[in-house]
């Protein structure tokens, strides 16, 4: 019983400590961390000529496969009424005793969701009232599309309404499409299970018994399990990804919540960063790089100023692997979580994340085209091609330097030898 107290006593100032940004790829929006030294605001007779942006789709109900976790809790709770009313909870577990079951859905974008696009799109139009965007393209799932819209309402206001007719456009998001939008689909030796999930079972089972067991000596007629503490942990984070608030958040100690977030931490950098079988990630991550080296060169002599383009935190997170950006080394471990590390789905892919590529030309700052990334409204600094104290404190790049740094990833195209090499034969 006085075991029972303290640990109430314990939870409850941990609680103070929780905080939702915290929650990898499933935090809500918002800005990432500004490096100290580094300057937001650009030398004044820099402009920006042209911007590419990469937006994530916003906050989503848990993905089928998660939503069975929390289901499953559901049930367990509610087989244990009995059980929970007699039961003495701590402060942190009292909205058990009113029961708890789910109404979430799955896979569609939320409410909170559909307003950070929004949101977002009136941002863009303020920060960058000169460049007009002549297409809207999004990955063709429905989550995506629906981002896509909101942003525009937000961009164009009601105009919206008859320039989606010739400005809205779709790709498929399939294993027949060579999309930078999707890469991963059209690389046939790339595996979710193999990846993400292997990996994510590994690191579950290094930390999640203790919560299980923590969890069980404070209610142990509730013969919790591991897969259930996963199924309350997810019931944080989609909770409050759909309704901006969760009992669940509170039940866990802010070390808990850590080991929480480097689970999706180990599940992005499995299965679409660092630690697929080297070079995958850079090799199917290239597919984006190019893209933006075609357009910011103007290559093809067919760039135009503004891409408004809608995807994945999957997109962000390859794309900054082909580029070498937030790359940990030694690779993040499955087993142990680092105290530091430069992979960090809270503050790189939350949902609703913007990666903003600017291209600029000053007149006496910078001699050439220069090249910034603003990730999540804060610039982030391009380390692999700097090559001055002024590119060092505004994160930007000379655009050729950029080029030059990106060599890996302009000489692999897709179905080229060296995609084949490492991407098996494609089966289309
Ligand atoms: C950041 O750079 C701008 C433009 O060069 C300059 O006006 C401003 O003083 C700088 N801010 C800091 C904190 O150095
Ligand atoms: C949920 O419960 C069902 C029925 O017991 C079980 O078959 C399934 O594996 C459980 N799912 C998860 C993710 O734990
Ligand atoms: C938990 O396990 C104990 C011991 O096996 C059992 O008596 C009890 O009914 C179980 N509780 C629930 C809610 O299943
Ligand atoms: C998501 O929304 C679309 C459009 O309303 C609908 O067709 C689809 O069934 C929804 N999917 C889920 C899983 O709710
Ligand atoms: C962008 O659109 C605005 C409003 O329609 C227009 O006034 C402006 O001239 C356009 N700018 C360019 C560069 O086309
Ligand atoms: C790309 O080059 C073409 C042909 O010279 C030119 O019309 C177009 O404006 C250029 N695009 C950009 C974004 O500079
Ligand atoms: C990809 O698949 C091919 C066979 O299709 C195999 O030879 C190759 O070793 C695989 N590469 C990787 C990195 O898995
Ligand atoms: C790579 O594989 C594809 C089939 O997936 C094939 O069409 C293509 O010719 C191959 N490329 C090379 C350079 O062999």
């Amino acid at each position: 019983m006085l075991a029972a107290l303290l640990s109430g006593l314990a939870l409850s100032q941990a609680a103070l400590a929780a905080n939702v940004n915290n929650l990898g790829n499933l935090a809500p929006y918002h800005k990432g961390p500004v490096p100290e030294g580094l300057n937001e605001t650009l030398p004044e007779d820099c402009s920006v000529d042209q911007v590419m942006l990469m937006g994530r789709h916003g906050s989503r109900w848990p993905l089928a496969s998660e939503l069975e976790y929390i289901v499953n809790l559901t049930t367990k709770v509610s087989g244990s009424w009995d059980y929970i009313q007699n039961a003495d909870l701590p402060e942190s577990m009292s909205f058990l005793k009113n029961g708890y079951t789910t109404s979430l859905g799955h896979d569609n974008l939320t409410a909170t969701g559909r307003k950070q696009l929004f949101d977002h799109g009136v941002a863009f139009k303020l920060k960058y009232p000169d460049l007009n965007a002549t297409t809207v393209l999004a990955g063709d799932q429905d989550r995506v599309v629906e981002s896509a819209q909101w942003f525009s309402m937000g961009y164009f206001g009601r105009d919206w309404f008859t320039l989606q007719d010739t400005m809205f456009e779709t790709i498929p998001e399939d294993e027949v499409t060579i999309s930078w939008i999707t890469p991963m689909d059209t690389c046939a030796n790339w595996s979710y299970t193999s990846f993400g999930v292997a990996p994510v079972e590994e690191w579950g089972a290094v930390y999640l018994p203790d919560i299980t067991s923590r969890l069980n000596g404070i209610i142990p007629g509730l013969n919790l399990t591991d897969d259930d503490i996963h199924g309350a942990l997810y019931a944080c984070a989609y909770d409050y990804a759909a309704y901006e608030v969760s009992p669940w958040c509170d039940v866990f100690t802010e070390d808990e919540l850590a080991q929480f977030e480097y689970e999706l931490d180990i599940l992005m950098t499995g299965a679409f960063g660092y630690n697929l079988p080297d070079p995958m990630g850079a090799t199917i991550g290239s597919l984006y790089v190019n893209k933006l080296i075609d357009r910011f060169t103007n290559a093809s002599g067919d760039a135009v100023p503004l891409y408004l383009e809608f995807g994945h935190d999957t997109t962000i997170d390859l794309a900054l692997t082909a580029l070498g950006l937030a790359k940990d080394d030694p690779p993040l471990s499955t087993t142990a979580m680092p105290e530091e590390r430069a992979w960090h789905t809270s503050q790189q892919v939350p949902f609703a994340a913007q990666m903003i590529w600017e291209k600029l030309s000053c007149s006496s700052s910078f001699e050439g085209p220069q090249i910034r990334l603003i990730l999540n409204d804060a610039p982030f600094p391009l380390s692999t091609c700097a090559d001055s104290e002024d590119d060092l404190m505004y994160g930007s790049c000379a655009l050729d330097a950029f080029v030059s740094a990106n060599g890996d990833s302009t000489t692999v195209s897709w179905g080229d030898k060296t995609w084949n090499a490492t991407c098996g034969a494609s089966d289309f």
